[in-house]
């Protein structure tokens, strides 16, 4: 396990540590590498959660709907999802966190602590369609500090497709977490997607209640909604960020919070070649993207 620079064809690098071929970002903690190595060994706990999503897939949103429901309140939950964040915490935060834990993580499902997988703790699996999840990846390598990136769009947009960032190609990813489901049908893992949740984010909240098990009336159902708004949460969120970490000391966390800002971004030929590079990668999938609404 080291930390390397992943290189683009530009000549910017991209900060990370990576172990046996696969990266995920530094943490600023001195030990973080000793910690993540002894990830897989970590225990679980039967009520424990987990939330599974390649990055910018709306892990932050989904984790404070979660949470609301567990607590059963429509309450600002007072601490962010990275306090949970498997692979950027030590174990003794882990060990001492409350049931129920909401968990969350980017990392794949053979890497998590074998303990989750053995007491079969529920996964809720987001996915946002990859154009946007590419501009929203690109602004967040931009401004965060930790991976001393800075490059353009143009040459990001490669780097993209070919995977050359923390937790590689969003296209691994997805069909990896096909192939678990498929493998592992047992599993309880429930799937959502991002353009849902902005479509029909109330319909998709009584999925995640019913799905976990808890009673949620129509009333707790719309309060959590509206507390879990874009808006509230850019709003009331961003003062547990430490500024430092942020380029021009400016979080960036919550930047748009729309479906299809990657029209803005894309030139015509890069979404051409974008559309045949999914055709491809995808050919075998079921997995349907909605790219717009
Ligand atoms: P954009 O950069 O497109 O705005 P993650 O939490 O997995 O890092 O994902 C971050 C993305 O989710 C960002 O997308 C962010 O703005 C968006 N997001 C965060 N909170 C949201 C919310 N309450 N509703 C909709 N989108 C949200």
């Amino acid at each position: 396990m080291s930390v390397k620079f992943l290189e683009g064809e530009d000549g910017s690098k991209l900060k990370v540590l990576e172990q046996d071929g696969f990266s995920i970002p530094t943490f600023p903690f001195p030990t973080h590498a000793q910690e993540y190595a002894t990830l897989p060994t970590w225990k679980a706990r039967d009520d424990d959660l987990l939330i599974c999503a390649y990055p910018k897939s709306g892990t932050h949103w989904l984790w404070e709907v979660v949470s609301m429901l567990k607590q059963q309140k429509a309450e600002r939950i007072d601490a962010i999802k990275e306090w949970n964040m498997l692979e950027g915490i030590q174990q003794a935060n882990f060990d001492s966190l409350p049931s129920p834990r909401i968990m969350n993580t980017h990392i794949y499902f053979r890497h998590l602590p074998k303990d989750f997988k053995n007491r079969k703790c529920k996964i809720l699996y987001m996915l946002r369609n990859p154009k946007d999840v590419a501009v929203s990846y690109y602004n967040h390598h931009s401004k965060v500090l930790e991976y001393e990136y800075s490059g353009s769009w143009e040459h990001y947009f490669t780097r993209y497709l070919k995977g050359d960032v923390d937790y590689g190609s969003w296209f691994e990813y997805t069909l990896d977490w096909e192939r678990v489901m498929e493998d592992n049908p047992e599993y309880p893992i429930h799937t959502l997607h991002y353009e849902s949740m902005k479509q029909n984010s109330l319909n998709e909240i009584k999925r995640i209640a019913k799905f976990l098990e808890i009673e949620a009336t129509d009333d707790l159902v719309q309060k959590i909604d509206d507390l879990c708004s874009f808006e509230k949460m850019k709003k009331e969120k961003n003062k547990h960020e430490d500024v430092n970490e942020w380029k021009d000391k400016e979080p960036g966390m919550y930047r748009k919070g729309q479906v299809g800002d990657w029209k803005n971004w894309f030139t015509v030929a890069q979404d051409d070649l974008f559309d045949k590079f999914y055709k491809e990668k995808m050919s075998k999938s079921k997995v349907k993207m909605q790219f717009s609404v």
